[in-house]
């Protein structure tokens, strides 16, 4: 089978670390996009520009050189506002990461509009950052959490959502492209059924931003966690986005310098949206530099990488049914659903960790254990995963090459096993 689809101005030499040509990541193939994804240079170059030429707090200064950096950090969250088409850039909050994003509403949000006996409805399938937020306010308000299940055929079981949405339901927290089972949970549906139950609807959007098409307006929903690690930006940023008028309902989640209007020694009042849930000096460069980022994806088209990681995930799903002690959970590729370019398998009698290890010393990286999805795997009866993650920098050769050196990995294992 051929790759037909190209993605036409996407230069491999944009990514230092894939084209090293000595040290550790000589020939280096990373198969962990879904980890974290690597960084092009534009990123790189912005981050260092950012310190050489206008390092400055922003919002503060009367100098130029804060103007020049508040107008590039403003900037940003513009292009992150238009990247997901929110209806303004006050609706996207800043945060060191997803998990963060999460937290903000659960503290914010829930220890606010929760009551005892509410629910709030999430999945089996939920990365811990999406479970773990919701344990913690649901034990101090009273609130139950209820998972919904998996099918058979690994994607969310829409009969069992039904059926534990009700007038309790106050939220429902989901992720939309699974980090283990690759499955594309269909937002809209959901978020019909969501809305006529008069319930809110946050999605964590870590794995699909970017590699598909993110409307937030279009999907009709409340509250959407990313991660910038996951869009080809820096670490220690990411964001929240939620409805303004919701924002404005939610009272702060950190107290301190930025978010406040007036301070007075018995009380204080808030900065308006988005400040009020930025207190401190922000990760300015990396907010950037991840503008920076999402031009870079914007510029490939994040719908040439959707058909380009269609065919390799197609590609890879078809030379793994070569090697048969291998299982692979989650939805295969099929024509009417999307699914994410990644597979997490476990192996006949052979430790996946095992497997990952031989790997790394052939240069080869991909991820194994649970990948922060313990209920899923328990639920499944495992105890970890291997887990390839590939994105649009990912070459048909990368593939043979991973598949025949997990071959003869394989082959070796078996020996002891
Ligand atoms: C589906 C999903 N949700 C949430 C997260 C958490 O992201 P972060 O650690 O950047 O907050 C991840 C990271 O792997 C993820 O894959």
């Amino acid at each position: 089978m051929e790759i037909t689809h190209e993605i036409k101005r996407f230069d491999r030499k944009d990514f230092p670390i894939l084209n090293a040509d000595s040290g550790i990541n000589k020939n280096l193939i990373y198969l962990d996009h879904a980890a974290t994804t690597q960084k092009p240079i534009q990123v790189l170059k912005k981050l260092d520009e950012y310190y050489k030429n206008f390092n400055a707090n922003v919002h503060r200064g009367a100098h130029q050189l804060s103007t020049k950096a508040t107008e590039e950090f403003e900037n940003a969250r513009s292009i992150i506002s238009q990247f997901i088409n929110s209806k303004s850039s006050k609706e996207i909050i800043f945060t060191r990461n997803a998990t963060e994003a999460i937290n903000l509403v659960s503290r914010s949000w829930g220890e606010d509009m929760l009551k005892e006996g509410d629910e709030i409805l999430i999945s089996l399938m939920e990365h811990h950052s999406n479970i773990v937020p919701w344990q913690i306010v649901s034990a101090k308000i009273g609130c139950k959490l209820k998972f919904i299940s998996i099918d058979q055929n690994g994607n969310l079981d829409l009969e069992d959502f039904k059926s534990k949405l009700n007038n309790k339901t106050k939220l429902v927290s989901i992720v939309h492209i699974s980090n283990t089972l690759g499955c594309c949970n269909p937002i809209k549906e959901i978020s019909k059924l969501v809305k006529q139950n008069d319930s809110l609807l946050l999605i964590d959007a870590c794995q699909s931003l970017a590699h598909t098409k993110i409307d937030v307006q279009d999907l009709n929903i409340d509250f959407l966690a990313g991660s910038g690690h996951k869009l080809c930006g820096p670490t220690g940023i990411g964001f929240l986005w939620a409805r303004e008028e919701i924002l404005n309902s939610m009272p702060p989640f950190f107290g301190g310098g930025e978010m406040i209007q007036d301070v007075f020694e018995e009380n204080s009042t808030w900065a308006e949206l988005p400040h009020k849930f930025e207190a401190g000096t922000p990760a300015i460069a990396e907010a950037i530099a991840l503008a920076e980022a999402i031009k870079y994806l914007t510029n490939l088209g994040i719908d040439k990488i959707a058909k380009y990681e269609k065919e390799i995930t197609e590609y890879l799903f078809n030379k793994l049914a070569e090697i048969e002690e291998i299982n692979i959970i989650g939805p295969h590729p099929s024509k009417d659903r999307q699914r994410a370019s990644l597979a997490a398998f476990h192996l006949n009698s052979i430790h996946s960790n095992d497997v990952a290890e031989i790997l790394d010393t052939k240069g080869i990286c991909i991820r194994s254990g649970h990948h922060c999805c313990q209920p899923l795997h328990r639920y499944l009866g495992i105890k970890s995963t291997a887990r390839i993650s590939m994105n649009f920098t990912t070459t048909q050769e990368e593939i043979d090459t991973f598949i025949k050196e997990t071959k003869e990995t394989i082959l070796f294992l078996k020996k002891f096993s």
